[in-house]
Order: structure tokens, then sequence, then C-alpha cells
């Protein structure tokens, strides 16, 4: 990292006045002014640190991207089935932003396995990490988890430069992933469309929008691969699309065909069940003919 102005003491260089020059004992004297250090629970950002995968271009301007940066841990908003999402404050002087952090645990804390249907032709690109994964060693399973939190990083980068709602994805450091906290106007994080109960003008709305990246996602021979009420965050008015690790490619992948129909038959039951009428295989027949 590089230094911060925030870290760095305010050194007294001694006056070059003639009272001092030329004296063995030039007294050198330096005072630290009060600076902030990050204290128990916080971090310097490692936004600028080598090895830190950021954002895609352009960065949006609430960013904060200066090395000297605090970051604090405000708590975790959600322990999901393989991963935490915590929230952190990064702060420069009087700027600040709540970030949601999001960390895969290692497989082997996990309270939930994904079928290997969605990692068909991942390639790991060392062999030693290879071996590693297949054995099942307590590398290779931190491997794994990294893994998905790169999967997931990499198809924010890519969902939000296409212009999809999803949270803007910050930086990737590891098993951990910050991205733009999602939330409704007072700050407080969205609920996800499942809690909600919308009137009809809205449900239609939030159909229109869910409809339109699905159709988005499919011109891109995409499925989101896990679609549920649940994953779809309300923020006020819009609809966020959320927890993209597994996306798959509906070509390429032998299941990806599978993977669509049943996001179709969850999103489509949910709406259905609220008084909007979708049709799940309407949905699905309308989505493959543009991904072909
Ligand atoms: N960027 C975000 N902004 C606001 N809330 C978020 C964000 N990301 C995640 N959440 C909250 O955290 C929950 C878990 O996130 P996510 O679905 O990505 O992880 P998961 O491990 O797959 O969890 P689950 O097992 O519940 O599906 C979400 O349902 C949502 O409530
Ligand atoms: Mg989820």
């Amino acid at each position: 990292m590089t230094s911060s102005p925030l870290s760095r003491p305010d050194w007294d260089t001694p006056a070059a006045d003639s009272s001092t020059a030329g004296s063995d004992t030039a007294a050198f004297s330096f005072s630290f002014v009060p600076v902030a250090e990050p204290g128990p629970g916080q971090r310097w950002s490692a936004y600028d640190d080598p090895g830190i995968l950021t954002g895609p271009e352009p960065v949006p301007d609430w960013v904060i991207t200066e090395s000297g940066a605090i970051e604090t841990e405000l708590g975790t908003l959600k322990s999901g089935k393989e991963a935490d999402v915590d929230l952190i404050e990064r702060a420069l002087g009087e700027r600040r932003t709540v970030l949601a952090a999001k960390r895969y645990r290692s497989t082997d804390h996990r309270q939930f396995h994904r079928d290997t249907g969605y990692t068909e032709g991942r390639r790991v690109r060392n062999s030693r990490d290879r071996r590693a994964m297949a054995k099942g060693t307590r590398h290779g399973r931190s491997v794994e988890a990294g893994q998905w939190a790169a999967a997931e990083f990499f198809t924010l980068a890519d969902l939000w430069s296409a212009g999809l709602p999803v949270p803007y994805p910050i930086q990737l450091d590891g098993t951990e992933i910050l991205m733009e906290f999602i939330t409704v106007e007072d700050g407080t994080g969205a609920p996800r469309l499942a809690q909600t109960r919308p009137d009809q003008d809205q449900l239609a709305s939030y159909w229109e929008q869910l409809h339109q990246a699905m159709v988005v996602l499919a011109g891109r021979q995409q499925a989101h691969g896990d679609l549920s009420p649940y994953n779809l965050l309300v923020a006020d008015d819009r609809l966020v699309i959320i927890d993209l690790p597994q996306v798959v490619d509906i070509v390429a992948n032998p299941s990806g065909m599978e993977f669509l129909a049943r996001d179709c038959r969850n999103v489509c039951s949910w709406f259905t069940a609220r008084g909007l009428e979708v049709d799940a295989d309407d949905l699905l027949a309308e989505l493959t003919s543009y991904a072909w």
C-alpha cells in the first residue's frame, strides 16, 4: 500500500537558522499530529494494492479509490449458505460509503454444495491447485471458494458493463468481493423480492424489469442459474439481480437449458401466485429464441 497522508507523521525539520547551524547538538524534534490509524475491526482499503482486481470502468464516482481510506466492519448483513455478506464502511475524511462484502467460505464450512453441473468446463490454471481440488485438501477447498468468488466478480463486472441491473463490483481480494450495497431510500438494505407485497402496478413493473434482464442475459447466451425471488432485491422501484457465481452458458453447458427452464419456473410461479399470469414455458421459448 502506498503510504497515506493520514498516516504520515508530521516531521518538524530543524529550522536552518544561525543558532543551530554547525552545532553537533542540533535538536531534531518531531511531533506526531493525531492521525487516523486503523483500530480494532478496521483496516486500510486495499483498492490500490497489487493483486487486487478492481471493477470495470468507468468507476462510479461514489467509489472511494484512495489508498488512505479506512474500512470499518459494521457487522453481518446475512449469513448465506455459501458466503457471509457483511457490511463495511469505507471512509476517507468526510467521505463515507457503506459497501457489501460477500465473503465465500472455504467449501468445507458450507451448508450447501452446488452440483457440479455448474462448473463443467471451468479451467484451473495451476496443476497444484487442480490436484489439491481433486483430493479435497484444505488448500483445494479454499482454491474452490476463491473460484466461486472470482466467477461472481467477473460476471458482475460483465453484466454491469452490459447495463444489467446488478450491484457494481468494486474489488476482488481472494474469497472476498466488495460490491455496491443495494439499499432503499433510507439507506437500509433492500429487501428480497420474496419479502415484498407489491400492488398490481408494482408487480407489473418488476416483471417488466426482470423480463427485460432475462432477455438481455439470454441474448448473451447466459442464464442466472439460481434465479428466484430470493436473489432479486427491490431497491424502491428498481429490481436488482444478485447472487451470480453460477451464471451458466446455456449453449456450451450441457445442463444449460435445464438451468434456464428452472429459472423461468421459479420466477413465473412467484409472479403468478401474486396475480400476474406469466407462463414459464412461453418465457423459456422466448428466451431460447434469443440465445440461438
Ligand atoms: N449487494 C448487496 N446489497 C444488499 N444486500 C445484499 C447484497 N448482496 C447480498 N445481499 C443480501 O445478502 C443475502 C445473501 O446474499 P447472496 O444471495 O449473494 O449469498 P448466498 O450465500 O447465495 O446466500 P443465500 O444462501 O441466502 O442465497 C441476499 O439475499 C441479500 O439479502
Ligand atoms: Mg442467494
